[in-house]
């Protein structure tokens, strides 16, 4: 057991909980996105949202809150019963495709609440109190993509040794630093776990504590929430969780404080802007069996041809 175990707050409870943020509005992939959540915009076949959910139950965590807004009722239908749908391939005898369609309705317990108003990620996390209550609980961001859920699996574990909140960092070159938070870290005794001592969100290149990013991967101590009720809008004018976390980075361990970090190992895919989400797609794409045999030759003589067209 490690020293800096919590030993004043009651025992803490483990992670059971997914918060999912998807209230944006997608206003990057317009028009694609003016009647469809950019959360249900496809990677390969599969909505964006049900990897993430999939990845939320391959930790463990079979209960899951999406904060929600307007024109996101496609995803409560997704991760819904399809009963003609389900009827119909089922007289059809297509059970392949009743299996996928029944997937995402079998996946998790999936729950929403609306955000009413968008004011930021940390808004949105607060949206969640009622229903994760004081219990530590995962956040997930739609917009990334994570390869395997070890990464969530070991933010947990961290967050089970040493209580207090947990990030996910990677490291990234200081040109792209001014897109996310940007944390300082001191090391640990585990080699794949830091201690976070200063957050900046959004940080210039100049204002960059280092070039450690906080991706799309949190666990949060139910402290965060008494921190968000009072935190001001900081970058963009929105309530941000780093802002929260900040504060809970210099908050003491028995007031639910302490904030580590797990790095990145594996791959991480953002679908947050176009030229990304093509990205991802061809390299989902290009690792499914069914597919890549087809695509790969294409794609080298896609390339080819484009190279010659350049030269000409
Ligand atoms: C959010 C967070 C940011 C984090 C990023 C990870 O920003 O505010 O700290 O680094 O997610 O993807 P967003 O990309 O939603 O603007």
């Amino acid at each position: 057991m490690s020293a800096d175990i919590d030993q004043t707050r009651p025992p803490t409870s483990a992670v059971t909980k997914a918060v999912v943020p998807a209230a944006g509005l997608g206003t990057r992939f317009l028009p694609a996105t003016k009647a469809t959540p950019k959360e249900m915009l496809p990677i390969v076949d599969k909505p964006a949202i049900q990897y993430v959910v999939e990845e939320a139950v391959e930790s463990g965590l079979h209960d899951v809150l999406m904060i929600t807004g307007r024109s996101k009722r496609s995803i409560e239908d997704h991760f819904d019963r399809a009963y003609e749908l389900e009827v119909a391939l089922k007289a059809k005898g297509d059970t392949e495709r009743l299996r996928s369609v029944r997937e995402s309705s079998d996946l998790a317990q999936v729950h929403y609440v609306r955000q009413g108003e968008p004011r930021g990620l940390g808004h949105a996390v607060l949206c969640a109190e009622a229903h994760v209550g004081d219990n530590p609980f995962a956040v997930l961001l739609g917009d990334d993509l994570i390869e395997t859920a070890d990464l969530l699996r070991r933010m947990i574990e961290v967050r089970r040794e040493h209580g207090g909140s947990v990030v996910a960092l990677m490291e990234v070159e200081p040109e792209q630093v001014s897109l996310y938070g940007c944390a300082a870290v001191e090391p640990t005794e585990e080699d794949d776990v830091v201690t976070v001592t200063d957050l900046v969100e959004k940080p210039s290149r100049e204002e960059a504590p280092s070039r450690w990013a906080v991706i799309g991967r949190y666990v949060c101590d139910p402290a965060v929430f008494e921190v968000l009720h009072r935190t001001p809008p900081g970058r963009g004018g929105e309530i941000q969780l780093t802002d929260a976390l900040l504060e809970l980075a210099r908050t003491k361990p028995e007031e639910g404080g302490g904030v580590r970090g797990v790095l990145l190992q594996g791959q991480r895919y953002d679908t947050g802007n176009k030229a990304d989400y093509i990205r991802t797609v061809v390299d989902f794409a290009c690792r499914r069996p069914d597919l890549a045999e087809e695509l790969l030759p294409w794609l080298r003589e896609f390339v080819d041809r484009h190279d010659r067209t350049d030269r000409s």
